[in-house]
């Protein structure tokens, strides 16, 4: 299948404009390790060859299978990153949290270490932050240690994860030069990224990795009001009644203006394909039918431009609360 590739920012790699999210592989209720390798590798057989762990995805479960995957298919060049997890474990960070708190300079290389032994490999191509402050931008003991760690061989390039809603959160970091790409949330309801991140980024040649496209599962169109998670999994926290209602309310409007022959996952997709300011979309899918549908996306391409501007008018501004971590 030939998925579409698009330019990594500065780095000038070309990536699958559909990547592989593995946050769920390594946290979520009821992923197998063993379906999870399956999916990894019918996403590399599909042309797929940009995938997004991190430590805290089940402390390194899911760096294990990135590790696992690359090496399954040495002949072909998989796109790793990663994240560091912040020192005080705090998920989003805060106004007042210091470089300190998070990530000083001892930190960030005993976690690269850790993710380079979990996954079992010597390098990864972007090393993320897994929270983000921009009053950290200039700050020169994260600059100095990515730095080294690119020296020693061990990472190729830098990037930030922007907080939940906060898409104001990384734009002096993007301006300052110091970094290759950013993570963010941009989906159907999440459009403000392109009031002024996106302009940012293509300014400055960052690359622009669109992380929960289906809006953690609404636009899926698989909720309801009634949904639950087994006990323990992420979603019973963050879908609570008052997130959970509201949205399962939009997703049914939309569920109305989908085209006969195609579904809501698909336009969810399509619709992030539609904007040439994203390098590559993360979907996290464990089932295979889901790799295949939203890699086959890339072959079906952007939405046409009558529906794409009128699902314009569905984007849902928020603000981080108590449960949106
Ligand atoms: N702070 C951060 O840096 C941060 C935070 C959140 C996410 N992320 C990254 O972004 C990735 C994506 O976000 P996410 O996984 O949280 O949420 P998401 O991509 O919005 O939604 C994932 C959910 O959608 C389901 N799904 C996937 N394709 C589908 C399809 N075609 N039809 C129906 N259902 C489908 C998945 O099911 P199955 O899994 O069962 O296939 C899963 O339940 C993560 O995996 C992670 O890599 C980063």
């Amino acid at each position: 299948m030939p998925v579409e590739k698009r330019v990594f920012g500065k780095k000038g790699w070309k990536v699958s404009e559909i990547g592989h999210g593995m946050w769920g592989m390594g946290s979520w209720s009821d992923s197998s390790d063993e379906a999870s390798l399956d999916a990894l590798q019918l996403s590399v057989d599909l042309g797929c060859n940009f995938f997004d762990t991190a430590f805290a995805y089940g402390a390194g479960r899911s760096e294990v299978l990135l590790g696992k995957i690359v090496k399954a298919n040495p002949e072909r060049k998989l796109y790793t990153a990663t994240k560091i997890p912040p020192k005080n474990m705090k998920w989003p960070s805060k106004r007042g949290f210091l470089l300190e708190d998070c990530f000083p300079p001892d930190h960030i290389r005993t976690m690269v270490k850790k993710s380079l032994e979990n996954a079992q490999l010597d390098h990864f191509d972007l090393m993320q932050f897994h929270v983000w402050e921009d009053a950290w931008a200039e700050d020169e003991r994260w600059i100095r240690a990515m730095d080294d760690l690119k020296s020693e061989g061990v990472i190729s390039s830098v990037g930030i994860s922007i907080n939940r809603w906060e898409p104001w959160n990384g734009i002096k970091t993007v301006e300052s030069g110091h970094i290759d790409a950013v993570q963010v949330i941009y989906n159907i309801f999440d459009q403000d990224p392109e009031d002024e991140l996106f302009p940012a980024c293509k300014a400055n040649q960052v690359a622009v990795i669109a992380r929960v496209p289906f809006d953690e599962g609404t636009l899926t169109g698989n909720l309801t009001v009634d949904s639950k998670w087994p006990e323990g999994d992420w979603r019973n926290l963050y879908f609570v009644p008052e997130n959970l209602v509201p949205s399962v309310e939009r997703a049914e409007k939309l569920k109305l203006i989908v085209p006969e022959g195609m579904s809501l996952p698909e336009m969810a997709l399509r619709f992030i394909l539609n904007n040439p300011d994203i390098t590559t979309i993360i979907p996290g899918m464990r089932a295979l039918k889901h790799v295949r549908s939203n890699i086959e996306c890339s072959v079906k391409g952007p939405l046409p431009s009558d529906l794409h501007h009128q699902l314009r008018s569905h984007r849902w501004d928020r603000s981080p609360t108590r449960w949106s971590y």
